[in-house]
């Protein structure tokens, strides 16, 4: 089978990461991450990465006169890797034009919440704040919005009365372990088919 190449940009801790390279290491994913980046020199994930045997690049954002260098400069590393697919996994920042372009319907990204609702940061809180029964996780293709990309696949998450902001993430957690590997499989054996807003899963 064809083995698929993918880039993770991070800015933190990393715990998707981690479940997409043990994906990959166990075979569930028809894939290697080739190399992950972070705006973050600190970010655990670059830690996780190099761990792993894999390629970890931190980038300073102000090495770069704007953001459309900045990205340029990913691009060309994503490139020089062969990378197929680019997954944000906790990367804190808007993919901007020249990325979306290089990369054009091959970025996705895992959001805390069940978009439409609650995005942006802190998707779990927010949700918790509101008082909502459910919640949960989506794996979506990433546009030039703010977590508004066409949804690949969704967890529900039942809020208890019982649960605090952290005890609600950490379920969703879980999930966003389980899903963000399964969306993945899912790019890299060509069963996703993009029409308009919708992704279709073929059997
Ligand atoms: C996750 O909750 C993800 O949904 C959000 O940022 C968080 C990243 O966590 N986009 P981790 O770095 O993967 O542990």
């Amino acid at each position: 089978m064809d083995i698929k190449n993918l880039g993770v940009l991070a800015s933190g801790r990393g715990s998707n990461l981690q479940s997409i390279m043990d994906a990959c290491a166990a075979g569930r994913i028809p894939a290697r991450v080739m190399v992950v980046i972070s705006d973050n020199a600190d970010a655990y994930a670059l830690e996780r990465a190099r761990y792993a045997g894999i390629d970890a690049v931190a980038l300073n954002t102000d090495d770069y006169i704007d953001k459309a260098e900045y990205e340029k400069h990913i691009a060309k590393i994503l490139q020089e890797h062969n990378v197929d697919l680019v997954c944000l996994a906790g990367y804190m920042r808007m993919v901007g034009p020249g990325l979306l372009e290089a990369y054009a319907g091959r970025i996705m990204n895992i959001h805390p919440a069940l978009l439409p609702a609650f995005p942006g940061l802190h998707g779990q809180e927010q949700a918790w704040r509101y008082g909502v029964k459910y919640s949960g996780c989506t794996v979506h293709f990433v546009d030039d919005g703010m977590d508004t990309g066409p949804i690949i696949l969704q967890a529900v998450v039942l809020v208890s009365d019982n649960d605090t902001a952290d005890t609600l993430a950490a379920r969703i957690l879980e999930q966003e372990h389980r899903i963000y590997p399964e969306a993945i499989n899912l790019y890299c054996t060509n069963k996703l088919v993009v029409e308009g807003r919708k992704v279709r899963i073929l059997a």
